[in-house]
């Protein structure tokens, strides 16, 4: 509850009115750009405007809502540092909390039919015992089976967990998010971002939030592709989450189970193989009999932007028409809705340090 009030427009005009006085002397009405409209632009714009209250923020994307690789993903909030790779454990942890705090409370919330969060409770199975993980602390329960209770489920596993935890539904919380940001006077462009130098001396801060694209944008090779596949049946009757470690899973959203999946590491293609279709199938149907009988709704294959480690940090950057203050917020691999909450937070932060030093320049 405590969380979804920040959303109240009181709420925004008395975060920092200090603050927000304090920048209207220097630079009134600081123009911020969010390159990005997926759930990590979406996030970092309204996490921004809820810091300087003051600030124009516009979104400019050339990708919006069902064309993201946002939109299609399964959404189970399941934190894992080595699905992170390259970053503290500890920020990974941090991130984590505050994802867990805002979902959680969106779930609870009057809003949940809009927000697209759903308390779901579901079940990992596997081989080895999992000692500690992440999510262990945070999420609603975490629980091991005892041997008779996998008995029960007819799985083949040595261990298996019930844990309740959250799911986004990014069909919602994608425009959810995006009338948030509007409301609170935000704006948006449609078209392509062909280099940051666009931005010189028009807006005072530009935060790059372009997740797979970063790579060929920029140039930064080192966000790379790992490509997933997920199939959406209509079965209405699955009301939990599996999880192994067999690339078999599913989970379902408000309409659909999407059931999964692919981890192939630098492969480009974003067309649907007949061969993976089948895999996944079949995989699923042998882990999960009551799957088989729900008809296929769509399918869907994108690329998850990893970067080792995902970037969230500030730099100037120097170009010939002048220097452009720059967040970078991109390459959240396979976590990116469970950390865009916790990395946006910390991207409006770099954003009002960027307004700091110039305000103390002048
Ligand atoms: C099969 C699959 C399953 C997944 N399941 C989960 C899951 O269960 N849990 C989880 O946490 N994560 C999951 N993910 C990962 C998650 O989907 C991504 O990490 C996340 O969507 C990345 O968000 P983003 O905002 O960085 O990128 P995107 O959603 O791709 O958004 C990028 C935005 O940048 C814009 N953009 C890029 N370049 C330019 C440019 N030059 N000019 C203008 N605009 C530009 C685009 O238009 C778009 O709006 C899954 C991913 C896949 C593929
Ligand atoms: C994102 O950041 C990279 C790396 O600095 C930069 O080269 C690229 O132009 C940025 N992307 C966009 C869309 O501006
Ligand atoms: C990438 O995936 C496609 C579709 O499954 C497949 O046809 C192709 O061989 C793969 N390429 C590589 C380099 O693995």
């Amino acid at each position: 509850m405590s969380m979804y009030t920040h959303f109240k427009t009181s709420d925004y005009l008395t975060v920092s009115s200090i603050k927000s006085i304090y920048f209207r002397r220097f630079s009134s009405m600081p123009k911020i750009a969010v390159i990005g409209a997926g759930v990590v632009g979406l996030s970092t714009a309204i996490n921004i405007q809820k810091r300087q209250p003051s600030a124009e923020v516009t979104i400019i994307a050339d990708r919006f809502d069902k064309q993201t690789t946002s939109h299609g993903a399964g959404g189970l909030f399941r934190p894992n540092v080595e699905h992170t790779l390259g970053v503290n454990p500890d920020t990974v942890t941090r991130w984590s909390v505050e994802g867990f705090k805002f979902y959680s409370s969106l779930a609870v919330s009057p809003e949940s039919r809009d927000t697209g969060h759903m308390i779901m409770p579901g079940y990992v199975f596997s081989n080895t015992e999992i000692q500690n993980p992440l999510y262990k602390s945070l999420v609603f329960s975490f629980r091991q089976l005892t041997p008779d209770e996998l008995r029960k489920l007819s799985v083949n596993y040595k261990y298996g967990y019930q844990v309740t935890t959250v799911i986004t539904d990014c069909s919602r919380y994608l425009p959810w998010l995006m009338t948030r940001f509007k409301e609170h006077g935000g704006t948006v462009e449609n078209r392509h971002v062909k280099s940051l130098e666009e931005f010189v001396g028009e807006y005072e801060v530009v935060v790059n939030c372009t997740g797979f694209s970063s790579r060929e944008l920029v140039g930064d090779k080192s966000v790379y592709p790992v490509r997933g596949h997920l199939i959406r049946l209509k079965a209405p009757w699955i009301k939990y989450w599996v999880y192994t470690e067999d690339s078999a899973y599913f989970v379902p959203s408000f309409d659909t189970v999407a059931i999964g999946g692919i981890r192939q590491k630098n492969n480009f293609s974003l067309d649907i193989d007949p061969k993976d279709t089948a895999g996944i199938l079949e995989r699923c149907y042998k882990l999960w009999p009551s799957l088989k009988g729900a008809p296929i709704q769509r399918e869907w294959v994108d690329l998850r932007p990893h970067r080792d480690p995902l970037r969230l940090e500030k730099e100037v950057m120097k170009f010939p028409k002048g220097s452009l203050n720059v967040v970078h917020n991109y390459g959240h691999g396979a976590s990116g809705i469970t950390l865009s909450w916790g990395t946006s937070l910390d991207a409006a932060t770099l954003v009002a340090e960027h307004l700091n030093q110039n305000t103390s320049r002048l």
